[in-house]
């Protein structure tokens, strides 16, 4: 089940540009979602579960976050996640939504070194997942990369502020470039290389804020604050997963306290024999 032609059931024929509640989500409905003042919703997902999930509670926005590489791989930083691996979550993603727009991470050095490579790289992540889009990191500085992707047909969502990939010259993960001219920079050079959306992230929120009003394509914030046009949170941060408290972060369930606790009666009633019963039995 693709997010969109793929789909069994017919999607509702909306006006393009239009964004719905039931609606297939579309670049161009997400990025005509402001002008409309509609607030977007985007989550990460990594696989067909959760995916399917989020879709069906109507988030706007799927991204295939190279911060699988963190919550679900295990590792300090986003970095080693591969091309490969993140192609193969982006297919899980895309198998279990619907409606919402799928966006897709592209992986630490597989958009840095040529925009020629990046190109090919997304294209590999567009063509093999079904995915609708990718995000990369850096403003100005990947100008020529955003203009090449945007010219091929690959739509990019821009990512400023606090640049996980960056992690080693920022000096430490949550380290963040405050200079606010410089952001703004950064913020419109995206914007003028064809980017569809930009995540900020960490970023002052009187910063966002006036990034918010001078773009004119939607601004999805993540510790940010409220004027951004929209909002990203990892899945598994929102969903109290993870073991991660920073001020920015509302939890909306305590999923992790409740596993543990299924866990552990599952495994009480497994040694003391009382699961499986006969009613889970077959004859
Ligand atoms: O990889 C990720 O999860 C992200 C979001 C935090 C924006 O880039």
């Amino acid at each position: 089940m693709g997010y969109s032609f793929t789909m069994s059931a017919k999607p509702k024929k909306t006006p393009a540009d239009t964004p719905t509640s039931s609606a297939v989500m579309t670049v161009p409905r997400f990025a005509a979602a402001k002008a409309s003042g509609t607030k977007l919703s985007v989550l990460t997902a990594y696989d067909f579960s959760w995916a399917g999930i989020f879709d069906a509670a109507g988030v706007d926005a799927l991204l295939v976050g190279d911060s699988v590489a963190m919550v679900v791989q295990g590792h300090a930083t986003t970095l080693p996640v591969t091309l490969d691996e993140i192609i193969y979550h982006a297919k899980l993603v895309v198998r279990g939504t619907r409606r919402a727009l799928v966006i897709v991470d592209m992986p630490f050095m597989s958009y840095q070194v040529s925009p020629t490579e990046a190109v090919r790289n997304a294209g590999r992540i567009l063509k093999e997942s079904g995915a609708s889009a990718v995000k990369v990191e850096g403003g100005q500085a990947q100008a020529d990369t955003i203009r090449a992707l945007t010219v091929a047909g690959i739509p990019v969502m821009a990512h400023e502020g606090m640049k996980p990939q960056s992690v080693r010259s920022l000096g430490g993960m949550g380290k963040i470039q405050r200079d606010e001219e410089t952001l703004i920079v950064d913020a419109r050079a995206a914007e003028q290389a064809g980017a569809f959306s930009i995540v900020l992230e960490l970023i002052p929120q009187a910063v966002a804020a006036r990034i918010t009003s001078e773009l004119s394509i939607p601004t999805i914030g993540i510790g940010a604050g409220p004027a951004c046009d929209g909002q990203v949170l990892v899945g598994y941060d929102m969903l109290g997963v993870t073991d991660f408290h920073p001020r920015f972060l509302k939890r909306f369930a305590n999923l992790r306290e409740e596993a543990i606790r299924a866990a552990t009666q599952y495994t009480s009633e497994v040694r003391n024999g009382s699961y499986p019963g006969p009613e889970h039995s077959h004859d």
